[in-house]
């Protein structure tokens, strides 16, 4: 089901950004965080919902403007949000790599950065959540799923198969287990 693994991808997101927090907090105090982390968080979202996870809800969307306009206008402009993720996803890219390049940047400056993209993907992942898969589930008529499901499957970019599911996954447990790493160093 559709829904059920764009829900599932949340949960998986919501983890990387608690780890993205758990090391910008050791960065506030004044510590090295874990750079490799750091940036296989920034990687994976780079990847995974950049071209994956949210042009599955772009269609999705683009279906319940159909089906039920007033809903989709209460949600807003999705596809601008996940742009909007996306420039905020850049800016701390450069950030790390400035502050990695020795540039002189400011700590506060780099925390504003990365919080205001944390917490910004909390909040969009949490209207989703409440407003606009519940909109869908309501309003999508079958032949809408199995439409979204083999404009997924059809398509060529490899991006889009099981195979690389099970990538992301393997990705996300590397991220966890260099995490686990770096916090046992820490203490
Ligand atoms: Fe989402």
């Amino acid at each position: 089901m559709i829904i059920e693994r764009l829900s599932r991808e949340h949960r998986n997101i919501e983890t990387l950004l608690a780890v993205l927090e758990r090391e910008l907090e050791v960065f506030d105090r004044g510590d090295r965080p874990d750079y490799e982390v750091i940036r296989a968080i920034i990687s994976y979202f780079e990847l995974y919902p950049e071209l994956y996870h949210h042009p599955q809800e772009d269609l999705v969307f683009a279906k319940l403007k159909l089906r039920d306009p007033a809903a989709a206008a209460k949600i807003g402009n999705l596809t601008r949000e996940h742009q909007k993720g996306a420039e905020r996803l850049r800016r701390v890219a450069q950030a790390v790599d400035g502050v990695l390049a020795d540039r002189e940047i400011l700590r506060q400056n780099v925390d504003n950065i990365v919080r205001d993209f944390i917490e910004s993907e909390r909040r969009h992942i949490m209207m989703e959540d409440r407003d606009f898969f519940p909109a869908a589930l309501k309003a999508l008529e079958p032949q809408d799923w199995t439409e979204i499901a083999s404009a997924s499957i059809n398509h060529d970019d490899p991006l889009f198969s099981e195979a690389a599911e099970e990538t992301f996954d393997e990705l996300r447990a590397r991220i966890l287990q260099l995490e686990q790493e770096a916090e046992a160093e820490r203490h």
